[in-house]
Formats: C-alpha cells, structure tokens, sequence
C-alpha cells in the first residue's frame, strides 16, 4: 500500500538514482527498527542443498552487489538473500545510462556490466553485516578476463567468498559481459565445473565445512542445450541450478519505449521462458539437482508457477521494483 503511493516519486527519478535512494532509505529505515513493523508472513521451511530455508522466497542477485545492505534487505522477510555478482577485481561497469524501465510491461533492461567494487569489499561487508540468515555469493569474471582464464577469476572468488557463504552461485549467464554466456556451452563447462568442483572439495577440507555450489543459467537456451548443461551438472554433482537469468529476446516488449536498449530484459516478459527452462530442467534432472526458479515473478501465483514446474524455491528482482516489499510477503503466503 505504502509502496503504491511511493512507486510514481521513484519512478520520476532515474533508475540508478532510484535504486541508490531505496537502498539508502532501507538502510536507514533499518537503522531506526522500522524495517521491524512490517507485516511478516509466516512461511513453510525448506530444506534444500543440505541447507534449511525459513521460506522459499529469496532475493535475486544484482540487487546488492557489493553486500551493502544486506541488513535491510534481510528485514524485508526473504528466506535467503543472494548478493553479488562480484568479481575478483573492482570495476565501473558500462558507461550510464545502462538501467532502463518499461513500465507498461512491468519489465527493466539492464546492461549493467557487473560493476562491483571487488571481492576483497564484499567479504567485509559481509563481515560487518549481523545477518545470520541464509547468504548466497555470487560470482563472475572480470570484464577484461579474457574467457580462457575465466576459470581463474571464479577460482579466486570462489576462495575469498567461500568461508562467508551459505551457499555460491557460479554465474555464467549474464548477457552484459562479453562472450561470458559462451560458458554455458559443452566443453567449457565441463572444464569450468570440474574445476570449481575439485576447488570446492580442497575449500571444503581445509575448512572443515561443505558449501554448496549453484550454476545460474540464461532463459535463451533450446532444450537441447538444456539437456547437455543438465548433463553436466548431474555429471560434475553441482549442488543447485538458478533459472534464469534475463534474457536477450524481445519479441515481447517489441514497441515499447526503451525495448531497443541493449542488455538483459528481466520481469513479466521473461516469466513464461524462465519457466520454460525451470520445466525442462526438472525432467532432465529428474529429482537429483535442486532448481531455484526466477523470472518475472510479480505475484504469489507466479512464485507458485516456478514450484509447479519443478523449483524448489524461488528468487525475485523487478517484481520488487513494481510491486515493492509486499510481494515477498504475498509470494511465502501464496507457497505455503
Ligand atoms: C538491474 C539488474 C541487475 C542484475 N544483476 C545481476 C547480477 O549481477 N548477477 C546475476 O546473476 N543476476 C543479475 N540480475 C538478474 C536477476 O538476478 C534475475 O535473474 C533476473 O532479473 C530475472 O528475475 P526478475 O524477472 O525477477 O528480475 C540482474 C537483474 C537486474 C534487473
């Protein structure tokens, strides 16, 4: 309701503006216990990845970056948070303007770039954060890492980050980072998950603690390619499997203001295809790898959309930007 009579003010500002704005007003508002008031739905607990979930409702990378605000964002009621995309080294990302509203498809575009300042400020971040929650880290490659070494630059994070997270999502999907999606295909796969297999097992000795592994996948993906990604992740004993990320298509916003912007089109345009790929997934992994659904879910029945065709939790982004924090609360009532 609040968020209703806010949503015209934020949307008068430019995106990254308003982005920045929220995040500092949520951080505030924590600060001073409001963040505490809100109405909190009671959700089902789920155990996924060897890992319990107070609810199935989590925030979608992106959101936070750097770990920033993680406090906040946790008081909004999510059974897990998942930060990042962060990258080895810090970097600005592509030249602004770079996130784009569509409103009449309750959609954005972004092409952000992984602009992040770094793992090394991630990881204290989280340090400084009291969040004892379920934290997901997310990592990806630097923009000048060239793809042959990208195994490196996941290593290294995967090093720092590992210690710190509930659970890290290796991200290959994002369409804003040159030929990074090139990943997703056969033989480099197979090379980049063995390798963070092998480095997750020595991570795993040396600290006396298992911590699951996620791949986050694009939505723009033939079943075919589907099948051999299920494959793999089946094959290299991944832990989990987030679908998706946005999508390159835009056979769905065609027309609109802002539907020729490069970048990932994310929100109700991309429902139907992350779905799609939840679907296919879940018959070729019969059971044995764990989905987490995203994709435009901007209501509890489209939370319930992604558990029907085969996730076992979900994740949220633009719905927030257009319905606020009262879609966390509507999505954990919807699933229960
Ligand atoms: C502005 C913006 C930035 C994003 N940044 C990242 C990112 O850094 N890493 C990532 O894995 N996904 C990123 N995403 C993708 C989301 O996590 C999510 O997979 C996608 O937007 C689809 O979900 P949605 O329709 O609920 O937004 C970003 C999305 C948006 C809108």
């Amino acid at each position: 309701m609040l968020y209703k009579l806010l949503r015209p003010a934020l949307f008068s500002l430019d995106p990254e503006d308003a982005h920045r704005f929220t995040l500092a007003s949520l951080d505030a508002a924590h600060a001073l216990g409001l963040l505490k008031l809100l109405p909190r739905a009671h959700g089902k607990s789920v155990r996924v990845m060897g890992i319990d979930f107070p609810n199935a409702v989590g925030l979608a990378a992106g959101m936070d970056k750097d770990g920033a605000h993680i406090n906040a964002l946790a008081d909004l009621g999510f059974g897990f948070i998942e930060i990042g995309t962060v990258t080895p080294r810090p970097q600005p990302g592509n030249p602004q303007p770079r996130l784009f509203r569509l409103p009449a498809a309750e959609a954005i575009i972004n092409r952000m770039g992984f602009n992040n300042l770094g793992v090394d400020n991630l990881v204290k971040n989280v340090d400084a954060s009291s969040f004892k929650g379920v934290l997901g880290i997310n990592i990806g490659k630097n923009k000048d890492t060239p793809n042959e070494h990208a195994v490196d630059d996941y290593l290294a994070c995967l090093d720092k980050v590992y210690a710190h997270a509930t659970y890290v999502t290796v991200n290959i999907s994002s369409p804003n980072t040159q030929n990074l999606r090139e990943l997703q295909k056969d033989e480099a796969l197979d090379a980049l998950l063995s390798s963070i297999k092998l480095r997750q097992s020595e991570l795993a000795q040396r600290h006396g603690s298992y911590v699951p592994i996620a791949l986050k996948i694009a939505p723009d993906l033939d079943d075919a390619q589907i099948a051999a990604i299920a494959a793999l992740l089946m094959m290299h004993r991944i832990d989990a499997v987030i679908a998706t990320n946005t999508t390159i298509a835009r056979d769905t916003v065609a027309g609109l203001p802002n539907a020729d912007e490069a970048g990932g089109l994310s929100g109700a345009p991309v429902r139907a295809a992350s779905t799609r790929v939840v679907s296919a997934l879940a018959r070729h992994l019969k059971n044995e790898v764990p989905i987490i659904g995203v994709g435009g879910i901007l209501s509890g029945a489209d939370a319930h959309e992604k558990i029907a065709a085969g996730a076992s939790l979900v994740q949220l982004y633009s719905g927030l930007i257009y319905r606020g924090p009262e879609l966390v609360r509507e999505c954990i009532q919807h699933l229960v």
